[in-house]
C-alpha cells in the first residue's frame, strides 16, 4: 500500500490526541505497520496497540549487546501478550569484520556511530523495506537536544524506499515519562526490571548506565560522548539528514 497522505494536515489533527487515538488512526490506515520495540518503557505501545489489534506486528533490533534482562523482558512480553516479536539481527559478516579489526568495544574510542551503523541502522533499514509504516516510542521529553519537536506522525525520508513513502508514528511524542509510568502502573503492564535499578533510558549494555537523582535520562546513554551526539541514527529524520 502506498500511503500518499499529507502528513502535515494529519499531524495537525492528531497532535492533540491521546496516544491510543493516534495508534488507532495508524492501525486503521496502515495494514503493513509494526511497532519498533526497544525492550524499555515503550512496552506501553504494545499494550495499547494489542487492545486495538491483538495481532499487532512488533519487531526488535537485537544488536547482540542488549542486557540479559532486556532479552528476558522481550520474551516475557511475547508470552504475556501471546504475540510474535520479530527479532532482527545484524549482518554477521559485518559484525565479524568490525570486531576482528577493532575489538568488541571500539565505540569507547571511535564513538558509537560505526557499531550502531552495523548493529542497528543497517538491520533497521533492511527491515523497514518490508513495511509501509512504523511506530516508535520516541518522546519529546527524552532528549531536549534532538527530540524536542518530534511530531506524532512524519514522513520518514531517512528510511523510505526510493520513490516511496514510509510513515513513522510517534504516538507517545507528547507524553511525559510520568504519564508513561502512570499507564504502566494503572494497567499493570510488565516492564524491564532494569528500571527498578536506576536505568531510565535503556539501550545496549556497554552503552547504557543507571543515572543518579537530577540527571537527565539521556545522560545514561553513551555517557563518554558529548550530549549533542546522543542519537544512534534510528531517528535520523529528527536530525534532518538521512544517515
Ligand atoms: S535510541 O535511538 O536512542 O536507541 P531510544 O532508546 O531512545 O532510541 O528509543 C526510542 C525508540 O526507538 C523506542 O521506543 C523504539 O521505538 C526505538 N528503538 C530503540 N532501540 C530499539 C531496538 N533495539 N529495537 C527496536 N526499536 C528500538
Ligand atoms: Fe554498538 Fe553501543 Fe551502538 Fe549498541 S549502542 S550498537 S553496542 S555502539
Amino acid at each position: 500500500m502506498h500511503n500518499l497522505i499529507n502528513t502535515t494536515d494529519i499531524e495537525r489533527e492528531l497532535s492533540t490526541k491521546a496516544p491510543q487515538q493516534i495508534l488507532r488512526y495508524a492501525l486503521e490506515n496502515h495494514d503493513n505497520i509494526a511497532i519498533s520495540f526497544s525492550g524499555a518503557e515503550d512496552v506501553v505501545l504494545i499494550d495499547m496497540a494489542y487492545k486495538i489489534r491483538p495481532d499487532i506486528k512488533v519487531f526488535s533490533l537485537d544488536t547482540g549487546r542488549l542486557h540479559s534482562e532486556t532479552y528476558r523482558f522481550m520474551d516475557s512480553v511475547r508470552n504475556h501478550y501471546k504475540i510474535d516479536i520479530d527479532i532482527i539481527m545484524p549482518e554477521s559478516l559485518a559484525v565479524e569484520k568490525l570486531v576482528k579489526e577493532k575489538g568488541l568495544f571500539s565505540f569507547y574510542q571511535d564513538d558509537h556511530k560505526e557499531c550502531c551503523g552495523i548493529r542497528k541502522i543497517s538491520p533497521l533499514r533492511r527491515h523497514l523495506l518490508t513495511l509501509d509504516a512504523w511506530i516508535t516510542g520516541q518522546r519529546r521529553d527524552q532528549s531536549p537536544g534532538t527530540r524536542a519537536s518530534v511530531p506524532v506522525i512524519q514522513d520518514d525520508k531517512a528510511f523510505a524506499r526510493e520513490n516511496d513513502v514510509l510513515t513513522k508514528f510517534n504516538p507517545l511524542a507528547n507524553w511525559s515519562s510520568q504519564q508513561v509510568w502512570d499507564y504502566i502502573r494503572a494497567f499493570e503492564v510488565p516492564y524491564n526490571e532494569l528500571h527498578d535499578r536506576g536505568f531510565v533510558s535503556i539501550g545496549c549494555e556497554p552503552c547504557t548506565r543507571a543515572i543518579g537523582p537530577g540527571q537527565h535520562e539521556r545522560e545514561g546513554r553513551w555517557w563518554w560522548e558529548e550530549s549533542t551526539k546522543k542519537e544512534c541514527g534510528l531517528h535520523a529524520v529528527n536530525m534532518d539528514k538521512p544517515s
